[in-house]
């Protein structure tokens, strides 16, 4: 039986990426009572997510043990070229609220900081939109508030012909068990305030009848 969470569905191939201590992941994993449409992705390594994230362990039991598969050291810049992703395909691809890291005496709001989120995004974009099935899509949350919105996502997504096609408010609440982590170097495993966010979906501008 198909089972929903959200705009997720059990009968989807899903790529997560840049996940925290995976708590999104394990949250989708148990709506669909199992995880094994599911590929769940870190940048960090296992050993150096335990140190961020303590909380990751339960959460990666808990995918496992359903049948996720779980990767770390997965860059999204090239992670079309990763041995295990260079070929399978996937409807959906998520990356939740990305970015670049902390730059100690540079602000958010600093051009060099948000050109360094920027790149994030088009390295992403490049890379995920040659991960999809024919009508796929990007899944981008972002907090869509000042100074993050002059990253300009849609901008970015423009440039790697992928188009807009929802904009929808970012409710944390209905993804119980989610707990978003800052990352980087600094405090990795505090949250911090969601502000205007909202999930972005982008499909490629050939399959959206362009
Ligand atoms: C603000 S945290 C969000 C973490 C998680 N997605 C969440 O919602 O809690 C940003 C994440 O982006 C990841 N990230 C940064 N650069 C990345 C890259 N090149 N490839 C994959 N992930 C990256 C970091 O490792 C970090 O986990």
């Amino acid at each position: 039986m198909e089972r929903w969470i959200e705009h997720y569905s059990s009968s989807q191939e899903i790529l997560l990426v840049g996940e925290g201590d995976f708590s999104f992941s394990a949250c989708l994993a148990r709506a669909f009572g199992h995880a094994s449409n599911m590929v769940a992705t870190s940048l960090d390594s296992q050993e150096s997510l335990w140190g961020k994230h303590p909380s990751c362990v339960s959460h990666l039991n808990e995918l496992r043990q359903r049948g996720c598969l779980v990767l770390h050291d997965v860059d999204v810049h090239d992670m079309d070229l990763h041995y295990f992703l260079s070929w399978k395909k996937f409807d959906v691809i998520i990356f939740n609220f990305p970015h670049a890291g902390f730059y100690p005496g540079l602000g958010e709001s600093h051009f060099q900081v948000i050109e360094m989120h920027r790149q994030l995004l088009r390295g992403f974009f490049a890379s995920a939109q040659v991960m999809l099935y024919s009508g796929g899509e990007i899944h981008v949350t972002t907090r869509d508030d000042f100074p993050y919105n002059t990253w300009d996502v849609e901008e970015l997504a423009d440039e790697a012909s992928l188009v807009l096609t929802e904009k929808v408010w970012f409710e944390k609440s209905d993804y119980p068990g989610y707990r978003n982590k800052r990352g980087g170097n600094i405090d990795s495993n505090k949250s911090f305030p969601l502000g205007e966010s909202y999930t972005f979906k982008f499909e490629v501008e050939s399959d959206y009848g362009y």
